[in-house]
């Protein structure tokens, strides 16, 4: 079997040499005697339609390209398919009694969308060659039509798909889902491109409503005190051990002691903040402050009944991995989020928590900016996707 793999590694390599070499005739044979041994042979298949059109044999390059893009995973059929799944999770209101639905479920779907999505970049050159040649035989229609394909599966289509909020937002329309990606990266003011290194370094500028970095970016606002009092309750949902990962502006904090929880723990790592947290706890009680990042703090924690994590700065993943860990049998987790960012559900999908996505209702937020919101909702409210993961085990 292996020795077959190299035989046809070895001359897929030859071919593509003859190709690089602009021997186009001879690479057309070669590829064509590969795919009369493995007919599915994408490379081949590929290449075989690029050499097709480079000899002006575009007959036979219309269809090779066709090929190629029909044995491609339906991009907007995945889509379709994440967001349909997806609703199936959505709940209204998390109390502590509901039922969730096992995150596994969500495998297959993302599967299938990954799958779609690292098909993308060769979808889109095959759809620019398609129309190039189309064009070259006067078949305007046609080629107007491939040329809007490779527009939609335009290079930061996956970068797009990996923002999973447009898919929520768009369920089944993959442009409207795109179209709607690239109005908000227009509209995101800032670019988090500090490490966290350079970050806790950092001098902070702490206003009544803000915490800003030197460079004016946005650790804190605010605006968010919705969705830090909602998540607030989510992981208080029994009043319980809570641990909150980044201590900000005290928002989600203060909520927390208003739920009136067992042992509140809180993580914080810059020493600014952890300056103005040691001082917020002087008057509570069963408060405790670590002040080191939490990749140091994590493995002597826990476990708790609620977590919340916040850091604004990546990385994420790390933690989420480490969540079943310092997590009670039923303990809740949720996690404040940029946007929503597929990988992080991935993470999730490999634990088998049970899930839930409750929507939050803006009251009175005018404008949609720096946090990437859903769109508005029937009474023309923005809302905000607040995921619950539930250890089930
Ligand atoms: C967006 S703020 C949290 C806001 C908070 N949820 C609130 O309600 O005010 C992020 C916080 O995480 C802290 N932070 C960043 N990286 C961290 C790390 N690796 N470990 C612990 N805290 C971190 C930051 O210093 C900052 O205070």
């Amino acid at each position: 079997m292996a020795k077959t793999e190299n035989a046809l590694t070895n001359r897929l390599k030859r071919a593509a040499s003859l190709m690089e070499a602009a021997s186009f005739s001879e690479a057309a044979a070669n590829y064509r005697k590969i795919l009369n041994e493995a007919p599915e042979n994408e490379e081949a298949l590929y290449n075989l339609a690029s050499a097709h059109a480079q000899i002006g044999k575009f007959g036979e390059a219309v269809k090779g390209f066709r090929a190629v893009i029909s044995a491609q995973p339906d991009v907007a059929a995945a889509h379709a398919g994440l967001a349909s799944a997806l609703e199936l999770y959505r709940i209204s209101r998390f109390e502590t009694m509901l039922a969730l639905r096992p995150i596994m479920e969500l495998r297959a779907p993302v599967d299938n969308y990954l799958a779609a999505m690292n098909s993308i970049p060769l979808l889109c050159s095959c759809y620019k060659s398609l129309a190039e040649i189309l064009e070259l035989e006067g078949r305007m229609f046609e080629a107007d039509v491939a040329r809007a394909a490779a527009d939609l599966y335009a290079i930061d289509l996956p970068a797009a798909m990996l923002d999973l909020g447009a898919t929520i937002a768009r369920p089944g329309d993959l442009r409207g889902a795109l179209e709607r990606y690239r109005r908000s990266m227009d509209n995101t003011p800032d670019c988090w491109n500090m490490s966290e290194q350079e970050y806790l370094k950092s001098n902070l500028t702490f206003t009544e409503d803000k915490i800003l970095t030197p460079d004016g970016l946005e650790v804190m606002m605010e605006w968010e005190r919705p969705i830090m009092e909602r998540s607030a309750e989510i992981v208080c949902h029994n009043r319980g051990d809570v641990l909150n990962v980044g201590f900000g502006m005290a928002i989600i904090d203060s909520a927390i002691q208003r739920c009136g929880v067992t042992s509140h723990t809180i993580i914080e790592a810059h020493p600014l903040v952890v300056e103005r947290a040691k001082e917020w706890a002087k008057d509570k009680k069963e408060v405790t402050i670590i002040p080191s990042t939490w990749q140091a703090a994590l493995k002597s924690l826990g476990p708790f009944d609620g977590v919340y994590f916040d850091t604004l700065i990546p990385p994420m993943i790390p933690f989420l991995e480490h969540a079943p860990n310092i997590l009670k049998k039923n303990g809740v987790l949720s996690y404040f989020q940029y946007y929503v960012d597929l990988r992080n559900l991935m993470t999730m999908i490999r634990s088998n928590f049970s899930f839930g996505i409750e929507y939050h209702v803006f009251e009175n937020i005018s404008e949609n900016t720096y946090y990437r919101l859903d769109e508005k909702n029937g009474d023309d409210l923005y809302t905000a996707p607040l995921f619950v993961f539930r250890k089930t085990e």
